[in-house]
């Protein structure tokens, strides 16, 4: 059996492709042949990024977007149709979170996590499925966390989200199945990222949470491309509502 990984003729978009994890994955999917769309807001994080997939060789267009917008959203899907013509794989990166108590978080906060985290991913989801269906093929690959099965402190607003986000990728993946759209979720642990930085800037903070993980360190972006990579090629053509875990053994405690 010939298996193949390679994305040669490809169109994906990453959100939050400019910085972090995002930043690694849209490289990755560029190193494996697939033109790479690179959503954020920060117009220099993605030209950074852009810049070093065309000085690798690759194709990509930065397309400034906020996903609280419906119309920023539609105006990636176009921007993506008419610079490539199709979208194949579409990664839903981009999130954010607020360490608050439960008692303190404010009800914007709240709103605004989910509004990023969910109704976000599952209105860019929509709008390119509806491609995805006039191809017959797709693949949608949903960005979570370990903190979706686990409670952490000061984390409820991004759990409770990236819970929701974990079955919002088993309903995309129950109703788009018949369309030949397989949709899943890779879900990482702690990971060196700026949105990480209050844990392993402070090295009180991360020596403790690293002896609590037991591969005993964090991941690097890197690290958490693979998995990406394999949901997207054919090699994962029967797979779809699952998600893997990229977490060093974190859930096993
Ligand atoms: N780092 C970790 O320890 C860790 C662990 C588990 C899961 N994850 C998950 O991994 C993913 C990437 O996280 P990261 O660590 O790479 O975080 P990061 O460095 O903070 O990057 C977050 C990305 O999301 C984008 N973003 C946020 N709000 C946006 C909006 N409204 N519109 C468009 N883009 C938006 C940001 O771009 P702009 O600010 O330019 O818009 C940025 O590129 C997230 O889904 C996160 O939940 C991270």
């Amino acid at each position: 059996m010939n298996v193949k990984f390679d994305l040669k003729g490809k169109v994906a978009i990453v959100t939050g492709g400019g910085r972090g994890i995002g930043r690694a994955i849209a490289l990755g999917l560029a190193g494996a042949g697939a033109s790479v769309v690179i959503a954020g807001r920060t117009q220099d994080q993605l030209d950074g990024v852009a810049q070093e997939i065309l000085a690798a060789g690759g194709r990509v267009l930065p397309v400034v977007t906020d996903l609280i917008s419906a119309r920023d959203i539609e105006n990636l899907v176009e921007e993506t149709m008419q610079s490539f013509g199709r979208i194949d794989i579409l990664v839903n990166n981009a999130a954010r979170s607020f360490l608050r108590s439960l008692l303190d978080l404010r009800e914007d906060g709240w709103d605004k996590v989910f509004d990023t985290n969910v109704k976000a991913v599952w209105l860019l989801s929509r709008a390119a499925a509806k491609i995805m269906i006039g191809q017959k093929e797709g693949r949608i690959i949903n960005i979570t966390t370990v903190g979706a099965e686990k409670a952490e402190l000061g984390m409820a607003a991004y759990g409770c989200s990236k819970a929701a986000l974990k079955m919002l990728t088993r309903c995309m993946a129950r109703e788009w199945a018949p369309f030949g759209i397989l949709v899943n979720a890779v879900g990482p642990g702690l990971t060196r990222t700026d949105f990480s930085k209050p844990i392993w800037s402070n090295p009180d903070i991360a020596s403790h949470v690293e002896s609590l993980l037991p591969m005993g360190r964090l991941a690097e972006p890197e690290e958490i491309v693979g998995s990406v990579l394999f949901l997207a090629s054919d090699a994962a053509g029967y797979i779809t509502g699952h998600t893997i875990y990229v977490d060093g053994g974190a859930l096993t405690t």
